[in-house]
């Protein structure tokens, strides 16, 4: 089977959750099955091999950011750094708060987690209004680091999530 086809067949919906209106995508099943987890990091592999070689670390996003990130990470041979929701990281840190597509949260990361000039990749499950990868955007900015782009499984196209990221490029493997 082809590896995207893997992948979205791994993507469960569930409708009004966590509140009446939003069609929740639940991602980890993606994680029970071996095949489709090898699957995304194959294809963002290959996506950052081709176009973004000169990657230094990956950022990755509390919490299902997470899940995948440090395998990509390890899979290219570089660092893995969390950016996490507030009050979660010890030592000096740098925060920004954003909205999201139902909650609002405020996102951290720490001041010494990126350097000056680093090339980096954020990482996320999913984006829906953009706000999440907007705040980790902010905060990799504000440490003089360049963002390449933005890598997510799954893009909800419906939210036009990537217009609020005009600055940075999102890669997803499945739209909907
Ligand atoms: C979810 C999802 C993304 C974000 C996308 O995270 O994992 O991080 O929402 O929404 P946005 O594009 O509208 O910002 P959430 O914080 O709900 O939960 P998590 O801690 O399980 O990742
Ligand atoms: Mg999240």
């Amino acid at each position: 089977m082809e590896k995207r086809d893997l992948i979205v067949r791994c993507i469960r919906t569930f409708n009004d959750f966590p509140t009446k209106g939003i069609p929740f995508k639940d991602i980890f099943p993606i994680l029970k099955n071996p095949q489709a987890l090898t699957a995304v990091i194959d294809l963002f592999e290959e996506y950052v091999r081709n176009t973004h070689p000169q990657v230094d670390l990956i950022v990755g996003l509390d919490a299902r950011g997470f899940l995948f990130g440090p395998l990509l990470a390890q899979r290219l041979g570089i660092g893995f750094a969390p950016i996490r929701k507030k009050g979660k990281l010890p030592g000096p840190t740098i925060s920004v708060s954003y909205s999201l597509e139902y909650a609002k949260a405020e996102a951290e990361m720490q001041e010494d987690a990126v350097s000056a000039g680093q090339k980096v990749l954020i990482i996320d499950d999913l984006l829906a209004t953009g706000g999440t990868l907007q705040a980790a955007y902010e905060l990799v900015k504000q440490q003089q680091a360049e963002v390449l782009a933005c890598l997510v499984v799954v893009e909800l196209k419906y939210l036009n999530g990537a217009d609020k990221l005009k600055t940075t490029t999102v890669f997803s493997l499945v739209q909907y």
